[in-house]
Parts: C-alpha cells; sequence; structure tokens
C-alpha cells in the first residue's frame, strides 16, 4: 500500500468554517499533507473576507447547495450549529460527500438517527467529532482500562466500579452572545448537549454505555431566565449507571469558576489556558516549580484507582489489597505523538475516507456511538426537567 504522502490528496470542505471551531478545522486541513482544501462555506456577515484571510486563494460559498453546484468534495467537516448538523449532512451524504461532523451530532436523537440511516443508504462514511479520543490523556486511560487484569490483585485498575468526573468553569456572557443558539434548549445549546456530550462520549470510549441517570438541576446565574422553557441549564449534580454495572457521579457547571474540567486539566484547547497546581503550597511563579494538573476524572476499580489527567495510578502494589497497606503510585506514561487531538482525528478521518481503516472498532465515535451520546444527553435534560430530580433510562432509537 502507498503511503498517505504520495497519494492524492482527499478534497475536503469545511462548513461553517466562519466559527470558533470552523477557524480550527480549517487550519488543519490546509496544514495536512493528505488534505486539500477544496471549499469553505459559511453564510455570516463577513465570512467572504474572512475565507480570504484564512484560506486565500480557496472557493468560497454562502451555503452547501451554491457549492454542491460546482464542486463536490471527497468528504466534508460540518462546523455549523448543532441544530444544523443533520440538514447539512443530509444534503452532502446526498451528494456522496464523507462526513465529519461536529459533536454533538446532532440536537435531538431523532433527527441523529436520520442522518445515521442516511448515511448508510448512500454508502457514505460518517464519524463525529468527538476528538478527545485522540487526546493522548484518553489514550494512556483507555489503554490502562483495555489492559487491567479483573483478576483480584492483579496489576491496574481491576474491575471497573465507579467514577467520578467534573466539568467545571466559568463561560462568559460574551460567548453566549457571540452565538444565541449555544443558550436556546430547542437549538441543541447548553452545557449538557454541547459540553457533557463530550464527557459521556469520553465516559463511554472507556467505560462503555450508560444505560440510567439522574439529575438534580443547579441554580442559575441568570435568575431572569426562571420558567423559560427554552432557556438552558447552568450545570447539574448527575449520577450515572453504565451497562457493565459500574455506577458514577458527575458535576457539570458553565457558571462556577474553577480549574476542574478537562480543557484546563489537560491544556488541549489552545484557546484556553490549562491550569496547573504547584505541588507545595503558593509560590509566585509556577513555571518555575515542577507543577502538576488538576484532576478531572477519578476511576475506581477493584484493583486500584486511576486518576485523570494527572496519570497517577494508586494500587497495592505487590501486597495484599488493605487499607492497611500503603498505597503505590505509578505516573502513567503519555504516548509522544507530536500531533494535537484534531490532527490525529483528521488523519484518522482520511484514513477511513480512503479505506485504510475500517469505521467501526477504530478509535473514531461512529455515527452510531455519536447517537448513543445525544440518547444520554436527553436523558439528562428529560431529568433535569423532573422537578423531583428524576431516575431516567437512556433509549438509543
Ligand atoms: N470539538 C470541540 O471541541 C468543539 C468546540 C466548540 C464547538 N464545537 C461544536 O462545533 C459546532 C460549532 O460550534 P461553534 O461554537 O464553532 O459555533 P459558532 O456559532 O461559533 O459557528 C458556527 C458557524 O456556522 C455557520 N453556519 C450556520 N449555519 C450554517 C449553514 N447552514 N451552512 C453553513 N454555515 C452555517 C455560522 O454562520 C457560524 O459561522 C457545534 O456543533 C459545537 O458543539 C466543538
Amino acid at each position: 500500500m502507498a503511503s498517505t504522502e504520495t497519494r492524492k490528496p482527499i478534497g475536503i470542505a469545511v462548513i461553517g468554517f466562519a466559527g470558533i471551531i470552523g477557524r480550527r478545522h480549517t487550519a488543519h486541513v490546509i496544514s495536512n499533507p493528505s488534505a486539500a482544501l477544496l471549499a469553505v462555506v459559511d453564510g455570516a456577515p463577513g465570512a467572504s473576507d474572512l475565507a480570504a484571510q484564512l484560506a486565500p486563494g480557496v472557493p468560497f460559498f454562502q451555503t452547501v447547495t451554491e457549492m454542491l453546484s460546482t464542486t463536490v468534495p471527497d468528504a466534508a467537516i460540518v462546523c455549523t450549529p448543532n441544530a444544523h448538523h443533520v440538514t447539512v449532512g443530509l444534503e452532502l451524504a446526498d451528494a456522496g460527500v464523507h462526513l465529519l461532523v461536529e459533536k454533538p451530532l446532532a440536537e435531538a436523537k431523532a433527527s441523529a438517527r436520520t442522518l445515521v440511516d442516511r448515511v448508510r443508504q448512500k454508502g457514505v462514511k460518517l464519524l463525529v467529532g468527538h476528538h478527545r479520543r485522540f487526546n493522548p490523556y484518553v489514550v494512556a486511560a483507555r489503554k490502562v482500562l483495555k489492559t487491567s487484569d479483573e483478576k483480584p490483585g492483579a496489576p491496574g485498575v481491576g474491575l471497573v466500579t465507579a467514577v467520578s468526573g467534573l466539568w467545571t468553569t466559568y463561560k462568559p456572557d460574551g460567548y453566549y452572545a457571540a452565538a444565541p443558539w449555544r443558550r436556546s434548549r430547542q437549538l441543541g445549546g447548553g452545557p449538557v448537549m454541547i459540553n457533557f456530550a463530550h464527557e459521556v462520549d469520553t465516559l463511554q470510549h472507556l467505560l462503555g454505555p450508560i444505560t440510567r441517570v439522574s439529575a438534580e438541576k443547579m441554580r442559575r446565574r441568570y435568575t431572569s431566565e426562571e420558567g423559560d422553557a427554552n432557556a438552558v441549564e447552568d450545570g447539574a449534580a448527575l449520577t450515572l449507571r453504565f451497562e457493565s454495572g459500574a455506577v458514577g457521579s458527575f458535576i457539570l457547571s458553565d457558571g462556577v469558576v474553577s480549574p476542574h474540567n478537562f480543557e484546563a486539566g489537560t491544556g488541549e484547547n489552545p484557546l484556553l489556558p490549562r491550569a496547573r497546581r504547584p505541588r507545595h503550597g503558593h509560590l509566585d511563579d509556577i513555571d518555575e516549580i515542577e507543577s502538576e494538573p488538576v484532576d478531572v476524572y477519578r476511576i475506581f476499580g477493584a484493583n486500584g484507582t486511576l486518576s485523570v489527567p494527572d496519570m497517577t495510578l494508586w494500587t497495592c502494589g505487590d501486597k495484599p489489597r488493605s487499607w492497611e497497606n500503603e498505597l503505590q503510585v505509578q505516573r502513567i506514561e503519555l504516548d509522544d505523538d507530536p500531533r494535537v487531538p484534531f490532527e490525529r482525528q483528521l488523519d484518522h478521518f482520511i484514513a477511513v475516507v480512503r479505506g485504510d481503516i475500517p469505521i467501526k472498532g477504530g478509535p473514531g465515535c461512529t455515527g452510531e456511538e455519536g447517537l448513543g451520546v445525544i440518547a444520554v444527553c436527553e436523558a439528562v435534560i428529560e431529568a433535569l426537567d423532573d422537578s423531583e430530580g428524576g431516575r431516567v433510562t437512556v433509549k438509543v432509537l
């Protein structure tokens, strides 16, 4: 088989290129030697000027229909707001264009199902942009879990029984003012659909399907929104049950100032600074000392506990499992792949489009898995809407 570098690049269009995430995808497509940026599409005012600046010489279109009338790329990356993923995706799939659709796959599982079924009928490939699967911390955590021996006392985490997770941060008003869909329940906005969707995919990728949730809503920053059915949540305290029998708890909020979130913990998003904690007390210049990342997930097993992203594995080592024995600490190494997760994801998408890698069983999020994420998010929203903090069984369509 020829190496990717010697073969014809895959022609890619970026749809919704002018938004926050569209700009990042555009830059990665431009710098990828196995890709050719064939078109950028966005109907926003000023998008044409932005196209000339970010992608000089690349054809610009205001709509997908306009693009398809002259250019049919091999593949497209769909970076539009959540409620547009399916309409845009259907039009592209009907034209035979392979899809990488930003997460979540859709604003609701019914429309996600329509897209998943259509790509199957049309024979096009669909991946969902749950890029964290390509994050070295997630790759390393998954390796520990998948190679863990469940025999009592064996090295590793062993039988996973529980997980605790945090995604807590403060999004400024400007984030919502810049794109009002982000604060609309009907349009698939809010931290459950935008941010918890990442957590769901990460947790399901690591620990298998989530089958039941319960949720307690957090108090709101914007008291004016009380009683507004279309206003999104600020956050929630959640419990999760996994098909494996493991259980989980999760605090989600975009209305608190906190370093305990995946982006701050791993530093994976160039737009958001990394949070680090000094090893000993407060020091003025944190860069001068060895610091460690704040914790985001703890995965508890019968033989050990793995903490992510500080990648600490606590076990009893070669001693019997007991609270009387001093715990042994092992630091799990990350791989030394220099590519950022978006670059790894794009390389994977290109390999899938080329048929070099099967879509199922690989690291990428398939359409069915993306649909499964929305099913969990919808169950969370249903539980949040229950004033009794109800328990909801996850139903994938
Ligand atoms: N993977 C990640 O880490 C990550 C991070 C942020 C956002 N996202 C996802 O990316 C998507 C976009 O989020 P954003 O914050 O960049 O949104 P945004 O509002 O900043 O940008 C969306 C862009 O899409 C354009 N657009 C809307 N409808 C369109 C259409 N039909 N055709 C062409 N262009 C259209 C808009 O004009 C806008 O420029 C969402 O699904 C979001 O959940 C993913």
